[in-house]
């Protein structure tokens, strides 16, 4: 479904719902990113885009405290009393029920509303499609309830309905891209102090998502494991994250843990410093560099952070050895879902067939492979 069809889609089913024209259309992206894995759960830095593939929802205002949303995508209503928000561990639910009672936390006078709800986010591919949905339900409210809709403050709120509702550990990537991403660009993200660097996507190349068509149910227990790793590593090397570490620092603490935290923590402060040559390298159009650094980020979370899969080797392996290839690696929490490539513009056609081929041969999969337009953060078309 293109975008149009997306917003056509949930507006004839609003007046099929609720024999009533919508006021507003939300449209919330998903993110793929390009560099910088698993660092922002360590106060680092990451270089995500927004893509051109979204979660859209029609709203309109209620005069109660009930949120009423009808996903077209599961053919199912969520119903929800703001005075007595409770978990029921219905997974899509729980993103919306979550962001509200996260307004309610941090003092945002919530009301109610109504929407219909569609998206062409993969599910589960390491795209965010739960992301987007978080901050398309947080961008609704701030309409219904009349407040300003701070970019910053919503992924923060996303991220705390993540934790402390939904139960997952993340950090704030995924939300924060989908409420300031930036068309034509990469933000660099410094996860410390949430400062946004629009770094431009070079002329010349295009970023290409590479489905593999494989998914892991278990990611959410991996990736915990992972950010206590990464903590128990700070802790020996006495700082307050791996942010705050070096690989000076991390040789001198070598005699007092074992490699496999030792490999977790390296991958982290390589990483890291790898995001800010690739902001650099973007800055002055040299797509060749940035490459280069995506095969070595992919190869450390190979080798040192134990993430990928053998899908995602294979497909990351079938894109880097086309010659319109300069780079390519897995993305988001990985162990299945998506990887990135950057590939040189007008081969964008036989890129993605020999890929296709190849990675067919190997693995007997057909992925999914799109060209990405780095797209804007959520909005919101009032429509009265
Ligand atoms: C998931 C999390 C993000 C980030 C990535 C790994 O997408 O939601 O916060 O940690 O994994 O880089």
């Amino acid at each position: 479904m293109t975008r149009t069809q997306l917003e056509n889609t949930v507006t004839e089913h609003f007046y099929d719902r609720f024999n009533h024209a919508p006021q507003a259309l939300v449209l919330a992206p998903g993110r793929v990113n390009l560099i910088g894995e698993y660092t922002d759960l360590n106060n680092g830095f990451v270089l995500p885009v927004a893509i051109d593939r979204y979660l859209a929802m029609a709203v309109k205002k209620r005069t109660d405290s009930r949120v009423v949303i009808h996903s077209v995508d599961f053919d199912e209503t969520v119903r929800l009393d703001l005075d007595r928000l409770e978990k029921n561990n219905h997974s899509f639910q729980e993103y919306i029920s979550g962001c509200l009672w996260a307004l309610g936390q941090k003092g945002f006078s919530v009301k109610g509303f109504d929407g219909v709800i569609a998206g062409n986010i993969p599910i589960g591919a390491g795209l965010s499609s739960s992301a987007a949905l978080e901050l398309a339900t947080l961008r609704a409210a701030a309409y219904s309830g009349g407040f300003a809709f701070d970019a910053t403050k919503m992924a923060g709120i996303a991220r705390f309905a993540e934790n402390h509702w939904v139960g997952v550990s993340c950090g704030i990537m995924d939300q924060l891209m989908s409420a300031a991403g930036k068309k034509g660009h990469a933000l660099l993200i410094d996860c410390s102090t949430l400062e946004l660097t629009a770094c431009p996507v070079p002329d010349g190349v295009s970023v290409i998502i590479l489905d593999t068509d494989t998914r892991r149910g278990l990611v959410d227990s991996a990736y915990n494991e992972r950010r206590e790793q990464c903590l128990c590593a700070a802790e020996i090397m006495g700082v307050s994250s791996l942010r705050q570490a070096d690989e000076a620092m991390l040789a001198g603490s070598k005699n007092r843990m074992d490699d496999l935290l030792y490999n977790r923590a390296r991958h982290v402060i390589l990483e890291n410093a790898r995001v800010l040559s690739t902001a650099r390298a973007m800055r002055r159009g040299d797509a060749a560099t940035m490459g280069r650094l995506m095969k070595e980020s992919h190869d450390s979370l190979d080798h040192l952070f134990e993430v990928t899969s053998p899908a995602l080797n294979d497909i990351v392996a079938c894109s880097v050895q086309q010659s319109a290839c300069l780079g390519a690696r897995m993305t988001g929490a990985g162990f299945g879902g998506c990887a990135v490539a950057l590939v040189k513009k007008g081969l964008e056609d036989d890129f993605i067939r020999d890929v296709t081929a190849c990675y067919g041969e190997k693995t007997g999969l057909t992925p999914g492979i799109y060209i990405c337009n780095p797209s804007d953060g959520v909005t919101l078309k009032d429509l009265k």
